[in-house]
């Protein structure tokens, strides 16, 4: 019955920690190779760094490396709590003459929190429809992507094992945990019950749960694959085709949020040949779809105004897309249930003139009443080592710094962070430029490019002077008309102190 998983596993943090079964545990028995290799699923060098006997060396091949344990290392190994619970509450099966985990458990922190994670066993491609996912890849990346300022309520919709709840432990009072899934919800309280995390726990689909309910920050890692309207895995498939899960939550969560309240997600977004073409602007033509779920967002916040930063990281071609996602869920696009599954989705792709997929990051932030948000759409697809977090924390502070300033009025300065790179070609006369690129060497290594004119105005930017005076001098000094210079420069300096490469001079204090 895993239905008394939640109860069992309560009473294994004693054990475990006794153990040494942590991720601190893990980390310094195992080594940075060993560690690493297992991360490969190599599991051979980590059986090698084990000790020779007792409860960690049991625990960690029960949990990390999937072998069979006697009856006896197992009794000795989660003593006090009895073999007999273990097998019944779904956590340990019977294998052989001994006994190998039912689920997969695992030590999981962060830099505020230490837990452990309870979620499905990695089924290769016999998983179930309702295949509960351990913290994976998008899991973590939206992790890493959450905003981590203190909060009253936080709510986590799809929230699978549990994984995002225990992460906004640390900053929310009162957490709230949704799934459509049975078995997600009794693995989240398996998860939150050992790892010490008091959450709501809540079941049905998408807002059903907190119908009427409004959160100040809401995450949520959604069943975002697009694909023919079928819930093969309830983890991967919404059942409402295409990207309509995306489409569904990005235009209703402000509904849910509290004046100011943040709401993230991960979404992805059909690029149609026709979006492309009608795109007013090159490069812009993947945000038609997000765009028209914003419009509706902005709607949904009421009287509030909404803030809204659509990032896309990644985009696939239907194949690409197709043959991931079939890997995902252990099917082989090669066999023969994988080439039918491929022909489906790739009808439906062609059928709906689709030509990319677009995957992001959204984030929407409700304003206060009367008060307009700022909406953008941003292709941010090269490689970000720092995490998103903070840096989407620091684009929140910088809307609301902009909203409540006029930027002619203030001393802005280009940050250590900031650089100008320049670029020259070779010609008769020596070298000749050929411009120059601010680049920001931290976070998202944003880059915009500089004329000399932009060049000079960056030079003036030492938190001395206000803006107006700066474009003042500018204009005396290249002999132009104050006032068009202070037209073509605005828009400027206003993506620069929205990208971090210009600051107000009272940040740098
Ligand atoms: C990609 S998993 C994310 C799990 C977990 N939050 C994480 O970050 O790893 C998506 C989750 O959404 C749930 N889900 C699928 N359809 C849903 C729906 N209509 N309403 C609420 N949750 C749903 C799935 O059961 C699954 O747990």
């Amino acid at each position: 019955m895993i239905d008394r998983l939640p109860d069992v596993a309560a009473r294994l943090a004693p054990v475990f920690r006794a153990a040494g079964f942590t991720v601190e545990g893990v980390a310094e028995a195992l080594g940075a190779e060993a560690g690493a290799a297992l991360d490969r699923g190599e599991p051979e060098p980590a059986r090698r760094s084990l000790p020779d006997a007792g409860s960690f060396r049991t625990l960690v091949r029960l949990f990390l490396l999937a072998e069979s344990v006697s009856d006896a290392e197992a009794t000795a190994a989660f003593d006090p709590v009895a073999l007999d619970e273990l097998l019944d509450a779904e956590l340990l099966r019977r294998s052989g003459d001994g006994v190998a985990a039912g689920l997969d458990l695992r030590p999981h922190a962060d830099d505020h929190g230490s837990w452990w994670v309870i979620s499905d066993l990695d089924a290769g491609d016999g998983k179930d429809v309702d295949h509960v996912l351990g913290a994976g890849a998008a899991s973590m990346s939206l992790a890493r992507a959450t905003v981590r300022r203190p909060v009253g309520t936080l709510l986590d919709l799809g929230a699978g094992c549990g994984v995002q709840t225990l992460h906004c432990s640390g900053h929310a009072a009162a957490l709230t945990a949704t799934d459509v899934s049975e078995r997600a919800n009794v693995l989240a309280r398996a998860t939150f019950a050992i790892s010490g995390v008091e959450a709501e726990v809540l079941t049905g689909p998408w807002w059903k749960p907190v119908d009427g309910r409004r959160f100040d920050q809401v995450v949520c890692n959604p069943p975002f694959v697009p694909g023919p309207p079928a819930v093969e895995h309830v983890y991967r498939d919404s059942g409402l085709g295409g990207d309509g899960a995306s489409a569904l939550l990005v235009s209703t969560l402000p509904a849910f949020l509290t004046s100011g309240g943040v709401g993230q997600l991960l979404a992805s977004w059909l690029i149609t040949g026709a979006d492309l073409e009608a795109a007013e602007e090159p490069g812009t033509g993947w945000a038609t779809r997000p765009r028209a779920w914003v419009e509706e967002a902005i709607r949904a916040a009421g009287p509030d105004g909404l803030d809204a930063w659509v990032v896309q990281r990644d985009v696939a071609d239907p194949a690409l897309h197709v043959g991931t996602w079939l890997r995902d869920a252990g099917v082989d696009p090669a066999s023969a249930a994988g080439r039918a599954r491929s022909a489906e989705w790739l009808d439906f792709f062609a059928a709906h003139d689709v030509v990319g997929i677009g995957f992001g990051f959204v984030t929407l932030r409700r304003t206060s009443p009367g008060v307009a948000g700022t909406v953008v759409f941003e292709d941010l697809r090269q490689a970000i080592g720092d995490p998103l977090g903070p840096e989407i924390e620091a684009w929140l502070d910088r809307v609301a710094w902009l909203r409540g300033h006029d930027l002619l009025d203030e001393p802005l300065v280009a940050p250590p962070t900031t650089a100008l790179e320049r670029g020259y070609t070779g010609s008769d006369e020596g070298w000749r430029r050929i411009g120059g690129t601010l680049v920001r060497l931290d976070g998202p290594q944003w880059r915009h490019d500089l004329d000399e004119l932009g060049e000079s105005l960056l030079a003036g930017c030492r938190g001395h002077l206000p803006l107006s005076d700066l474009l003042g001098l500018l204009a005396v000094g290249h002999d132009r008309e104050v006032g068009e210079l202070t037209a073509a420069a605005l828009p400027v300096v206003r993506d620069l102190v929205l990208h971090g490469l210009l600051v107000p001079r009272d940040a740098t204090a």
